[in-house]
């Protein structure tokens, strides 16, 4: 069984019945978006500013997330380019109240773009 990172999470999040699939999971694009927004959190915090999402790269859904799970979002900056910031996100799901089960549901790996108020690419400013 697995246990939490010992980190800070970027995003906490209880899915609901509307989020599920026609066989009672919930539905990966659900996932999927939450793990942009999570990933956008840490590229905007890098770009010190608007960010846009230019590429999934990986995406791995490796167990089912459930209605009521508790699921947490964690990322960290994988790569670090000359306007772009790949970040790596690692989704972990909280189930079984009385006796928590946690369990690693999805690693995906996104490629943001650190934008300017004209929407086209802008050099990372120093860390
Ligand atoms: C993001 C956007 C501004 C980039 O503009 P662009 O002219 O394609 O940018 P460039 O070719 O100059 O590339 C910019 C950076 O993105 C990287 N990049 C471009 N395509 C990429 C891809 N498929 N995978 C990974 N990185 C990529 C480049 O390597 C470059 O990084 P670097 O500066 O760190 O070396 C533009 O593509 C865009 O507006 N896309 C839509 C974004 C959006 O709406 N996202 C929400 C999804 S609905």
């Amino acid at each position: 069984m697995h246990t939490l990172p010992q980190r800070e999470p970027v995003l906490r999040v209880v899915p609901m019945p509307a989020d599920v699939n026609q066989h009672g999971d919930i539905f990966g694009g659900w996932i999927m978006s939450h793990v942009d927004v999570a990933g956008g959190v840490l590229a905007a915090r890098r770009a010190r500013g608007r960010v846009a999402t230019v590429a999934v790269n990986s995406f791995t859904f490796k167990q089912p997330v459930l209605v009521g799970d508790l699921v947490t979002f964690y990322g960290e900056i994988a790569r670090v380019g000359t306007t772009s910031v790949t970040i790596a996100v690692e989704v972990y799901a909280q189930r079984n109240p009385r006796d928590i089960v946690t369990v690693r549901v999805t690693e995906a790996s996104l490629t943001y773009v650190a934008v300017g108020a004209d929407g086209r690419p802008r050099p990372l400013p120093p860390e």
